[in-house]
């Protein structure tokens, strides 16, 4: 048996009922893949910022360096300006930690219905790069209050950071079916983007075995939505990453389906975290889609080799939600988290996920 030590981050919102509800089934999944999880709760996020003044310790992230992984549930409270609890937390241990890929699977489950018509079958990666472009924090604004006040928010694209994730991209693609998309924007940006097509073409001339093509971030929204079948990996900016992946978990069933995994190529830490956010309109009601936190789990158990704890939960909850009693009302039923998550778990624990 080997042991595995990861930090849980519940954080907001919708965060700590998820987290809670999620431990149990969690820590099964790796008790049947014979590792013993060794879980050690953070209370980072919104609460302790109006406690102490940032919602992490100013040495968070190498707190987090003494773990495997950490797990997220969401940062984000309505009375603190976003900005400054994101820039406090996850958006600072993805630059500190140099997390510089966030992959977002979206993949229909039989049970999960889509908004398209003809019900189309999605599996697709969003390989985003996760440190740089309009997130990158250089800017300032000037001339505070007046009329002709001005706001800068520069983007920064480097060669490192573009060409680790068209790296990683390109070899996610040439273990799934060999086609990925770059989207960028470079007929209108004249530099950055047109740095991403050509850091990305010497990259691809490694990897012939896959076919790609550049598209345009505002013909791949549209492309997303009438031929996502075609699709496989699409690699994109940090911006157009966080917008596209929103559509892509969209039409798989909601962001409350949608995990994601914060990595840097060749790293064992990273962070794993729902796509949904705090949702404070139903906070503390006990009906979040657990989905989103649990398919991250999984992502986290295949970043640390056990893939089998990742299937397990992955097949657990893909059976659960071929039950409409056990759906979410985000889902269109009636399950509390709470119902969705022990009904996973008791798969988990029969250990019927493997067999069927
Ligand atoms: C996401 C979120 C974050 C992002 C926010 C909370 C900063 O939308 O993970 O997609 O934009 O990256
Ligand atoms: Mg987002």
């Amino acid at each position: 048996m080997r042991t595995l030590k990861v930090a849980v981050i519940p954080g907001d919102g919708v965060g700590p009922e998820i987290s809670e509800a999620c431990q149990p089934v969690i820590e099964a999944a790796a008790a049947g893949a014979d590792i013993l999880l060794e879980s050690t709760h953070l209370d980072w996020g919104g609460q302790r910022h109006l406690r102490l003044g940032a919602p992490m310790p100013e040495d968070g992230p190498s707190i987090l360096r003494q773990f495997d992984a950490a797990l997220f549930g969401a940062v984000g409270r309505p009375d603190v300006p976003d900005h400054q609890l994101i820039w406090g937390l996850i958006i600072r241990l993805r630059q500190e930690l140099g997390l510089s890929v966030n992959l977002r699977p979206a993949l229909t489950l039989p049970g999960v219905p889509g908004p398209l018509r003809g019900g189309a079958t999605i599996d697709l990666l969003v390989v985003r790069e996760n440190t740089e472009g309009e997130y990158a924090g250089a800017g300032g604004r000037l001339r505070s209050g007046h009329p002709g006040e001005v706001a800068v928010e520069v983007a920064i694209h480097s060669r490192s950071a573009i060409s680790d994730a068209a790296r990683f991209a390109f070899e996610a693609a040439r273990r799934r079916r060999r086609r990925l998309h770059l989207v960028t924007k470079s007929n209108a940006m004249r530099f950055g983007y047109v740095l991403w097509d050509e850091v990305v073409a010497e990259v691809a001339a490694d990897y012939p075995e896959v076919s790609w093509e550049r598209v345009l971030v505002d013909a791949m929204a549209a492309r997303v939505v009438q031929r996502p079948e075609e699709l496989d990996v699409l690699l994109c900016s940090n911006l157009f990453g966080d917008i596209l992946s929103d559509l892509t978990a969209a039409l798989v069933g909601g962001l409350g389906m949608a995990p994601s995994a914060n990595i840097r190529p060749g790293q064992r830490l990273g962070v794993f975290e729902p796509v949904h956010g705090s949702a404070p309109d139903i906070a503390g009601r006990g009906i979040a889609n657990p989905s989103g936190y649990l398919l991250s789990a999984a992502m986290m158990f295949d970043h640390l080799e056990a893939r089998a704890a990742g299937d397990q939960i992955r097949s657990a909850l893909a059976h659960a939600l071929e039950q409409p009693e056990l759906r979410t009302p985000d889902l269109g039923g009636t399950a509390t988290t709470t119902r969705l998550a022990s009904a996973v778990l008791a798969r988990v624990q029969a250990g019927e996920a493997s067999r069927t």
